[in-house]
């Protein structure tokens, strides 16, 4: 009776530890396949997310398209100030008064005088083209121009300007025939010219014209104009070098150019 019990015991034993066994083997196998797919996943989707939010922040930087925008700006910046240095250019252009070549400051200095010498014949006929002259013949041709100014570097319409000179000779025509003589006035911008020719040189004067310059109603003004690079200027006791003209071309034509500066009255 003993014995059977003890099997009994020993068995229903043997059986509930196999049962435990089973039942404790069957729990921790079902635990694990639940923690990975829950906590994994949900913990790495939320967390990537954030950086895609972040992604559109560095969107924004497109934000910095405008800089793209503002480059243009500076780009019509210096196009501006390009146009107000030509509108200066223009205007002191406009306003600039030349004298000799140089800018006319007032008030201008006057025009030195010079002497009328011994051969000047009064009344000459109005012209200003002395070339057809028959002495003059052979000369070489020469035109004189310029313009005569106040002392307020304004022009002088309407002024008489008288010239004589030697001809192709080196002589003075004083047969009353005015073989290079002659007046002519100024123009509405003060300006004056005569054709003629290359003074020949005398004895004891270098080359020279000499005129007479009369404002409307104004004190005359005599005077020499001069040559630059004639080799008597250097031995001519009367030689004034601010008398000298500017020389140039014209078709071929010698032009020497020479500004007054007289008393406007
Ligand atoms: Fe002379």
């Amino acid at each position: 009776m003993m014995k059977t019990n003890l099997k009994t015991l020993m068995s229903a034993v043997l059986v509930g530890g196999l049962l435990t066994a089973c039942s404790n083997a069957a729990t921790p196998t079902a635990a694990p396949p639940t923690l990975p797919p829950v906590i994994a996943p949900a913990t790495l989707a939320p967390s990537a997310v954030p950086p895609t939010a972040t992604r559109p922040a560095p969107t924004s930087a497109p934000t910095a398209v405008p800089p793209t925008a503002t480059s243009p700006a500076p780009t019509s910046a210096p196009t501006a100030p390009a146009a107000t240095p030509t509108t200066v250019a223009t205007t002191a252009s406009a306003t600039t008064q030349m004298l000799n070549g140089k800018p006319c400051v007032a008030p201008a200095a006057l025009t030195p005088a010079q002497t009328e010498g011994p051969l000047y014949v009064a009344n000459p006929p109005q012209r200003r083209n002395f070339q057809a002259d028959v002495a003059n013949r052979g000369g070489k041709p020469l035109i004189l121009l310029g313009q005569v100014f106040g002392q307020d570097c304004k022009p002088i319409a309407n002024a008489r300007v008288d010239l004589w000179h030697t001809d192709a000779k080196g002589e003075y025509d004083l047969s009353k025939t005015y073989t290079s003589r002659g007046y002519f006035n100024t123009d509405a911008n003060g300006s004056y010219r005569f054709e003629t020719i290359f003074p020949e040189i005398y004895p004891g004067r270098t080359a020279h014209f000499h005129l007479k310059v009369t404002p409307p109603n104004g004190t005359t003004l005599t005077t020499q104009v001069y040559f630059p690079d004639v080799t008597a200027n250097n031995r001519d006791g009367i030689f004034d070098a601010k008398l000298l003209a500017r020389m140039s071309k014209s078709g071929g034509t010698d032009v020497a150019n020479f500004d007054f500066v007289v008393v406007r009255r």
